[in-house]
């Protein structure tokens, strides 16, 4: 794929600039030129979406920052002063805690999309295991970002969270001292978590450089999930796809702010509202939406480090996808069979999070462990199984002849 431009840039200054640091031809080559495929569809906008929560996640974190006090006798009422003394506070905090909520459903499509069209296939190995690693590190932001305001949910969900590493044998519960910075969650735990919080957006931001680097190198995959075999099949990146990226962009932000401005807390918990209480368990500790499909099969396992373990395997089988799934066709689009357990693999994900919200007893810890099973055996079994039994559809000779018809093309 294309690095730098050869672009002749006509403003002297321009090129004055490009010939001492190529950084103009850089961004020519790379966001004007890039040769994109001409199938994209609109699952392909949500890397953009994501790149732009990022960013509003930065700004109104930095500026969140000048309000907010880590230390547990005043976190929680800064966050109230912020809230209702702060200029625009309300809204700084309403865009940041639904900007998280927002970011995890782009990433979600974003991974699915992954899943569906085999993105994650050679040659797009590393790219994929890169956002695995994102998707990780967002994990960690997000529940640390969540302890600081110092509510019930954010002081329980830091004890039960925390208290995860106790698990392991012998080792265990000096990890968890570690961690703590003390003998309990407390006012080393927040600060520690502060600073980790405000440190790992901007390994984010590095990670995501690596992710367009690695996918600058290979090239976009495409709904097809051929690959581009002549200049006929791809499109100059602008001005089709930031244009298209763009129009994304603003519907997606629309449906956030509508969660911002109208149904703010909709999201949250309200005993997040409580001060923290070390001495008073709420008689329900649910993390944050996205973390459910994982809090259920923490709970599913009856034995705890069984559970620890599971939960983290979810999270590392995604790095040895690219080696699970041999099928001759990468897309689901000429996959029938595979595209039937996708769609079973998305229920059961779903399903998963709705067991993670519930009491862990009855017939929904069933259900947790019926579909924490079929997670497993999705990956595990049925991708390796299906790359052998299947026979895909037969494949486009090239993604021209895909869009514009055989006879065209
Ligand atoms: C902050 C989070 C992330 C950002 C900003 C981001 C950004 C992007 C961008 C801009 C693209 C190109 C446009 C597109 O295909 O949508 C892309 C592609 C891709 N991303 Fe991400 N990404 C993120 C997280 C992830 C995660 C968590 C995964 C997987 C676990 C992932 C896997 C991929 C793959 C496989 C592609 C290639 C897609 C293809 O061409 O088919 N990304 N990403």
């Amino acid at each position: 794929m294309s690095g730098h431009s050869a672009y002749e840039f006509k403003n002297p200054v321009a090129r004055w600039l490009d010939e001492r640091l190529p950084i103009l031809s850089l961004v020519r080559g790379q966001l004007v030129d890039f040769p994109t495929p001409r199938n994209l569809n609109y699952w392909w906008t949500f890397g953009g979406i994501l790149a732009t929560m990022l960013v509003i996640q930065l700004l109104t974190g930095i500026v969140l920052v000048m309000h907010y006090t880590p230390h547990v006798s005043m976190a929680f009422d800064s966050v109230e002063h912020i809230m209702r003394d702060v200029n625009w506070g309300w809204l700084l905090r309403w865009m940041h805690a639904n900007g998280a909520a927002f970011f995890f459903v782009a990433v979600y499509i974003h991974i699915f999309r992954g899943l569906y069209y085999g993105s994650y296939r050679s040659p797009r190995e590393i790219l994929w295991m890169i956002g695995v690693i994102i998707f990780i590190a967002m994990m960690a932001t997000a529940f640390m970002g969540y302890v600081l305001p110092w509510g019930q949910m954010s002081y329980w969900g830091a004890v039960v969270i925390t208290n995860l590493f106790s698990a392991f044998p012998i080792v265990g519960k000096y990890i968890v001292t570690w961690l703590w910075g003390g003998f309990t969650v407390g006012n080393p735990t927040l600060q520690r978590f502060f600073s980790l919080h405000y440190l790992l957006p901007f390994v984010l931001a590095a990670l995501v450089f690596l992710h367009v680097w690695a996918l600058h190198i290979t090239g976009n995959n495409n709904p097809e999930g051929i690959e581009v075999k002549s200049s006929e099949d791809t499109l100059p990146f602008h001005p089709y796809y930031t244009m298209k990226d763009l129009f994304a962009i603003v519907v997606f932000l629309l449906v956030y702010a509508g969660f911002v401005f109208y149904s703010p807390w909709y999201l949250g918990h309200h005993i997040n509202f409580e001060h923290a209480n070390p001495m008073s368990t709420p008689a329900h500790i649910v993390p944050e939406w996205y973390f459910l499909p994982f809090y259920a099969m923490l709970r599913a396992i009856p034995n705890k480090l069984g559970g620890v373990l599971v939960m983290f395997s979810s999270l590392i089988i995604l790095f040895f996808l690219p080696w699970l799934d041999r099928a001759k066709a990468k897309s689901a689009k000429y996959r029938p069979l595979y595209r039937q357990f996708f769609w079973l693999l998305v229920i059961v994900c779903i399903t998963l999070g709705i067991a993670g919200a519930q009491p862990a007893q009855g017939s929904w810890l069933l259900v947790a462990r019926l579909a924490t099973a079929w997670y497993f055996i999705h990956f595990l079994v049925i991708l390796p199984v299906l790359s052998f039994i299947e026979k895909p559809r037969e494949l486009p000779a090239s993604i021209s002849e895909a869009v514009l018809g055989k006879d065209k093309a």
